[in-house]
């Protein structure tokens, strides 16, 4: 009986870790992913076994002038996960510069979401002082299996100089979603450069996304989301 009763209890904790559902919301900054990167099979495939652990995976620095790049990615993701299909949905080319630009591009399974809204932040809004770079590409997914079967997501790519005041904006963002969509299922992700020496410790006190308590931090502080060895900052949020 305690045996058993163990045994559940470390299968319980072992779903937890993983997500209990099995549903999974990622973001991931690919780093100038374009032709080039596109045309190595080997970081195709590498890129394809991250962006497969996913329901949803939002994208960012894609900077797919030929418009190839993501079409090719969804190939190999095709054929990595044969089990699921794939689709990409992709924002405008967003920057202040013609001579960069990006753009956010979330890929989903197709048969465990669909795309039920899109809404790009406009770059001028009237009394707005242009706060991002890049706005942000709101889009609403249903997912049927989740209990709460809906959900919006707010990408963000902040430019590491500004971070302190891109964060704060999407405050804004975050209550004009809410209203438009009549909604509390919101979560916002990416690379918010949210750490180190992009967001100063005496910065956090202006930024509304932290200082408002009714908001929840899925990832903490203290957590690591970058690869290099040599840096430890929660950049990725
Ligand atoms: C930072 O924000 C200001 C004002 O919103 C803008 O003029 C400037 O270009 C931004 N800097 C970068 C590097 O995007």
């Amino acid at each position: 009986m305690s045996m058993s009763l163990l045994l559940l209890s470390f299968l319980l904790a072992l779903s937890n870790v993983q997500g209990g559902s099995n549903f999974r919301i990622c973001a991931f900054n690919l780093h100038h992913f374009g032709e080039s990167k596109a045309n190595k099979n080997d970081v195709m495939t590498i890129l394809a076994s991250i962006i497969s652990r996913c329901d949803v995976c939002l994208l960012q620095e894609v900077r797919d002038n030929k418009g190839t790049a993501v079409p090719k990615l969804l190939q190999t993701i095709g054929r990595y996960d044969p089990q699921n299909q794939y689709d990409a949905l992709a924002s405008e080319r967003l920057g202040r510069q013609k001579s960069y630009q990006e753009q956010y591009v979330f890929v989903f399974r197709t048969n465990t979401v669909t795309v039920t809204g899109q809404y790009q932040y406009p770059d001028n809004l009237p009394g707005d002082e242009d706060a991002f770079s890049r706005e942000p590409f709101v889009v609403r997914f249903r997912a049927p299996k989740t209990s709460i079967k809906e959900f919006v997501l707010i990408p963000q790519h902040t430019t590491p100089s500004n971070t302190t005041k891109e964060l704060d904006a999407l405050y804004d963002v975050l209550q004009q979603v809410r209203k438009m969509w009549k909604t509390e299922n919101v979560m916002l992700l990416g690379d918010f450069n949210a750490d180190c020496g992009y967001l100063a410790k005496k910065n956090r006190q202006n930024v509304r996304l932290i200082t408002d308590s009714s908001l929840y931090w899925l990832i903490p502080e203290n957590s690591d989301t970058t690869v290099r060895l040599t840096t430890s900052c929660s950049y990725d949020r």
